[in-house]
């Protein structure tokens, strides 16, 4: 138990950091073939190893050896704005103590799997995506869900590829099954250039391919895992607005929202998470939301980019400025570090 808690932590921070399996051998001079037994839990290791570990990633020692992700459960797709490489300041920031979980915005999930709650309640707008959480919720999807992907793996060709994308253009495409749905957006989430969901004006998904000879789709284990944390807890899974789902929060409970972001004046921004978009008086109803709940007693985190915009909106709150590397951008000059805020009402 503790081993593989220990090689799920050295993979999710490798993976946070966006650095092979063989990059982290030549970074700490151990054999790759040994990191992938230690991520799986194989090899007892020694103290060693694991200082080794720690420089070349990076982190404390005390890192790699807090397991408070119970389930070991991670995010099954790669997702623009993804938190998983913010995680460490995010956890210094949450309450101490909380009720029940509420995420709107739920992306790919790294704070919320993460946290792994008894309780929480986690939306999106974009249905696809959703979907995909609805599968781990059900053994029959799960299985479907599997058997597709497996089938993508098989199938997997550039001509694939564009068939499988073009499926969102046919009049029916909306009454296909749920775990279709679900199998079509990790596969292309996986296949696709720079692992990135974006929808044109008319909302379908735009995006070429990565060129790739091979796709994995999934983990068998994290899928494993998912299946038994969304089947050992209480998750209420939904596709709305923001606004309406967490009209149930109350007093003690816990929202995070993690929205698309205000752009930099000047500079282009990812907001075609959805057609709709996410523009100025979206974040100005979103802070409203904020205030809203701040008045019921309920603990609310935001994070979004450090403009001035989003500071004169949480100026009554607790503005704490951070550093991120911005991993998704089609444009090579459009990555680098940004600054980002998180907002506190506690
Ligand atoms: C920054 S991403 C969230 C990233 C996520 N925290 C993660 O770790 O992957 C923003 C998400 O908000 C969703 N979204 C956009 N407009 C929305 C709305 N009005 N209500 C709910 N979700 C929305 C997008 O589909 C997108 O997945």
């Amino acid at each position: 138990m503790l081993q593989s808690q220990f090689g799920n932590r050295v993979k999710e921070i490798r993976l946070g950091q966006s650095i092979s399996q063989l990059e982290l051998a030549n970074r700490t001079g151990i054999e790759r073939a040994q990191i992938s037994k230690i991520e799986q839990g194989k090899i007892n290791v020694t103290l060693e190893t694991i200082e080794k570990i720690s420089k070349a990633l990076n982190v404390q020692l005390n890192d790699l050896l807090t397991f408070d992700n119970p389930y070991n459960v991670r995010p099954f797709v790669k997702w623009a704005g993804g938190k998983t490489q913010l995680l460490n300041k995010i956890k210094e920031l949450l309450p101490i103590n909380y009720n029940r979980y509420y995420e709107p915005f739920v992306g790919g999930g790294a704070l919320f799997l993460y946290l792994a709650p008894k309780e929480a309640f986690i939306n999106d707008i974009n249905k696809e995506l959703i979907s995909a959480y609805l599968c781990f919720q059900n053994d029959y999807l799960y299985d479907s869900l599997v058997r597709e992907l497996e089938r993508c793996e098989n199938e997997h060709s550039q001509e694939f590829y564009y068939r499988v994308r073009e499926i969102d253009r046919l009049p029916n495409f909306s009454t296909l099954p749920i775990s279709i749905h679900a199998a079509r957006l990790i596969y292309l989430n996986k296949a696709c250039f720079n692992g990135l969901y974006r929808v044109n004006a008319k909302g379908y998904f735009n995006v070429p391919s990565g060129n790739k000879e091979k796709v994995r789709t999934f983990d068998r284990d994290n899928f494993i895992a998912l299946k038994k944390y969304f089947s050992s807890a209480k998750i209420h899974i939904s596709s709305t607005d923001f606004e309406e789902v967490v009209g149930s929060a109350q007093k003690g409970d816990f929202v995070y929202f993690d929205p698309p972001y205000d752009v930099y004046p000047n500079k282009n921004g990812f907001v075609d998470y959805s057609k709709e978009g996410f523009k100025k008086e979206e974040q100005e109803r979103l802070a409203k939301t904020f205030k809203n709940l701040n008045e019921k007693g309920v603990y609310v985190m935001l994070s979004n980019h450090n403009t001035e915009f989003i500071n004169e909106l949480y100026k009554d709150f607790n503005i704490h400025v951070v550093k991120a590397k911005r991993m998704i951008n089609s444009k090579a000059d459009g990555r680098g570090d940004v600054e980002e805020v998180l907002i506190t009402n506690y």
